[in-house]
């Protein structure tokens, strides 16, 4: 528990800050937030920003494989964890300023909590959404596989504090945004990879694209300790694999009737035009 009594506590795990919900752990402060605002960035960067459990750790092995066939000669034998700093941890243990070019971060961070180059260098933004009812779902499962979090005591409570949330955004207007639907990337990976490099301006040849596609499955990232977080798990921050259904609709596997009308109707109470898109930090 912060000591810091003006924070506003959520949860024993959890304070908001700026309508988004952190963790209550260094370097995740208010101060530390603030900080990530003067961050000096590249054109050259590259962000994927995702509301958590969308499908940031598919998009990470997308980018990553992307960069390695564009630019072979810095490809690197990391995971994609390292490959892929995440900012709100403050980029800790990262040698994020000698990575050579392109660099990837990642963020679940909301538009006006970006480092300010973003917007002013306009460095691409790649962002993946997904069906919300699988994201409660996926988010559900997640919550009682990562140590940090409390877990839920009922799947009813945790759809309750789901719907309690409510912060939307519309980016489009001023970030060089790309948005990606995860379920149009199990449709058709190879379409969604193609329309990815043309907006990050990367070449690949067919067969790098292939290649691309093939090691970004949800079979093949299962079993790539670099694609999948597997250290996680084994540092017993995580007590199961995330990689866990990669599917669309397993929402109808635990919503009831009643769950799912409910949802409905916050959905559409919240949702006021359709550029908006859901961002939820958990
Ligand atoms: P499920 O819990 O529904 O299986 P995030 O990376 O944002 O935390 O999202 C995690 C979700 O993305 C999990 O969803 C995980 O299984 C899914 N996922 C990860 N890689 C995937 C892939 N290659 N194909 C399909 N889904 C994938």
């Amino acid at each position: 528990m912060d000591s810091d009594s003006s924070l506003d506590v959520v949860n024993s795990a959890l304070y908001r800050y700026k309508k988004t919900n952190f963790l209550f752990k260094d370097p995740m402060r208010p101060k530390d937030l603030d900080a990530l605002l003067d961050l000096e960035l590249r054109p050259t960067d590259v962000f994927v920003v995702t509301y958590p459990k969308s499908g940031t750790v598919w998009m990470q092995q997308i980018l990553v494989q992307i960069m390695d066939a564009a630019h072979p000669e810095q490809a690197e034998d990391l995971t994609n964890r390292t490959r892929v700093p995440w900012l709100e941890e403050q980029l800790i243990d990262q040698p994020f300023r000698d990575r050579p070019d392109p660099r990837i971060f990642g963020s679940h961070l909301p538009p006006d909590m970006l480092p300010c180059d973003v917007q002013k260098k306009r460095v691409k933004v790649v962002y993946v959404w997904r069906n919300p009812k699988d994201v409660l779902v996926s988010a559900y499962h997640f919550a009682q596989s990562w140590v940090l979090l409390k877990p839920p005591t009922s799947f009813e409570e945790f759809f309750q504090q789901f719907l309690d949330g409510d912060e939307y955004f519309e980016a489009r207007e001023h970030l060089d945004i790309h948005f990606v639907q995860y379920e149009d990337m199990l449709k058709d990976l190879r379409g969604e990879v193609e329309k990815l490099c043309l907006f990050l301006g990367q070449s690949l040849t067919e067969e790098q694209m292939d290649r691309v596609v093939e090691t970004s499955t949800f079979n093949n990232m299962k079993v790539n300790p670099k694609a999948n977080y597997k250290d996680l798990v084994e540092k017993e921050r995580y007590s199961k694999n995330t990689m866990r259904k990669g599917v669309a609709g397993d929402w109808k596997n635990h919503f009831t009737v009643a769950q799912n009308e409910r949802f409905d109707q916050v959905f559409k109470e919240k949702m006021r035009d359709e550029v908006r898109v859901i961002h939820h930090q958990v």
